[in-house]
């Protein structure tokens, strides 16, 4: 069973390809882009080690030759110095402009080899084949690229689409139960920011999926995916729109820099937190009722999944400096942060009229709880 994805954005419009054993067709997925058959993969050791003989044995039997560079797993591979080892292997490989980069892993490699790509001879093509569920439902799509620096995440980049995306759902079957429910916190952020059905579904189904129920999967995946390329095909660049996708970010962002980026707390853990402390300051504001904050932390719970600070192993700091650390946010605009709040679940909306005491007042009570 394959799903067929296209984000609509004129000439740089691209399909996302979702299925069960997609990494074994990829040579017959990309070859149609190809100028000359042959490609340079950039992957991580750990995904390299597990998967790339089937990408590579796909690209063999559609006649693409390939290299392969695989760097270190892990988020410090997200900077400057394997900028400049992935660009200056892909000159040495002497990969052309008209030329296929792919970025064969998780979030990690996809935005460094998408960044990568976008200076590369002032651009070449790239096509993302992403690993991890974080990876297949977020970043993957939608052509946010970049690096981390010492002032915080994510601040060097460029907006570089890709030419095509394989999301491989038996890829999903190699990930440690954390890493996938951590990639979870992106897929119910999706139905907490604008479809109450699809968080419905979530609520019914999520168990099943998280248990390995490949149907379950692949319609997570798909109607996540769709509703990203709908909301980057009307606002690619973030000029409104696209910032709900940043639901719970911020809080997240903040509990992040507070954990200091270390396993203590995975992204998609922050995400997952971070809506649930969306939703009850939202809740606080009356902007909605009090049972939506309950029932998000319900479904986190069913899931298994951390839903509170609570959940958060070791020291953290006091509200007022996580509220410091959530005003570096890069959704900082003029000293003001605009926050992502909700009306109901499915019902998110963007504002900078938030009153910061309510915020600090929700972060103080919850770390109240913590142990
Ligand atoms: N991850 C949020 C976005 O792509 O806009």
């Amino acid at each position: 069973m394959q799903e067929l994805v296209r984000v609509e954005l004129g000439e740089r419009a691209y399909d996302i390809c979702i299925g069960g054993g997609v990494l074994n067709k990829a040579g017959a997925l990309i070859a149609p882009l190809l100028k000359r058959p042959r490609v340079a993969i950039v992957s991580d050791s750990h995904v390299a080690s597990l998967h790339l003989k089937t990408l590579t044995s796909a690209l063999d039997a559609e006649g693409i030759t390939h290299s392969n560079l695989s760097l270190p797993q892990g988020e410090a591979t997200k900077s400057w110095p394997f900028v400049q080892q992935v660009t200056e292997w892909l000159l040495a490989e002497k990969i052309e402009r008209n030329d296929i980069v792919v970025a064969f892993g998780g979030g990690v490699i996809g935005d460094l080899v998408g960044f990568a790509s976008s200076i590369l001879r002032r651009g070449v093509r790239f096509v993302q084949i992403p690993t991890s569920l974080l990876a297949q439902v977020d970043s993957s799509v939608g052509g946010k690229t970049g690096i981390n620096t010492p002032f915080g995440k994510n601040l060097i980049g460029a907006f570089h689409q890709p030419s095509l995306v394989l999301a491989d759902i038996n890829v999903l079957g190699t990930l440690t139960e954390r890493d996938f429910l951590a990639g979870y916190g992106e897929v119910a952020k999706y139905g907490l920011l604008g479809d109450l059905g699809f968080f419905e579904w979530l609520e019914e189904n999520g168990p099943k999926l998280a248990a390995g129920d490949a149907a379950a999967r692949l319609e997570a995946v798909r109607r996540s995916v769709q509703m990203k390329a709908d909301i980057v095909a009307r606002d690619e660049t973030e000029k409104g729109e696209r910032a709900l996708l940043n639901l719970g970010h911020t809080f997240c962002h903040a509990l992040e820099a507070a954990t200091g980026y270390s396993d203590r707390l995975l992204h998609g853990e922050g995400v997952a937190i971070g809506c649930a402390l969306a939703f009850e300051t939202s809740a606080r504001l009356g902007l909605c009722s009090q049972e939506a904050p309950s029932r998000v932390r319900a479904h986190l719970k069913d899931m298994k999944m951390k839903s509170d600070i609570s959940d958060i192993s070791g020291e953290l700091p006091d509200a007022a400096e996580l509220m410091k650390l959530m005003m570096q946010d890069k959704k900082v605009s003029a000293g003001t942060l605009n926050f992502i709040m909700a009306r109901d679940i499915g019902q998110a909306f963007v504002t900078s009229d938030i009153d910061h005491f309510t915020v600090k007042s929700v972060l103080t009570d919850a770390l109240t709880k913590h142990p």
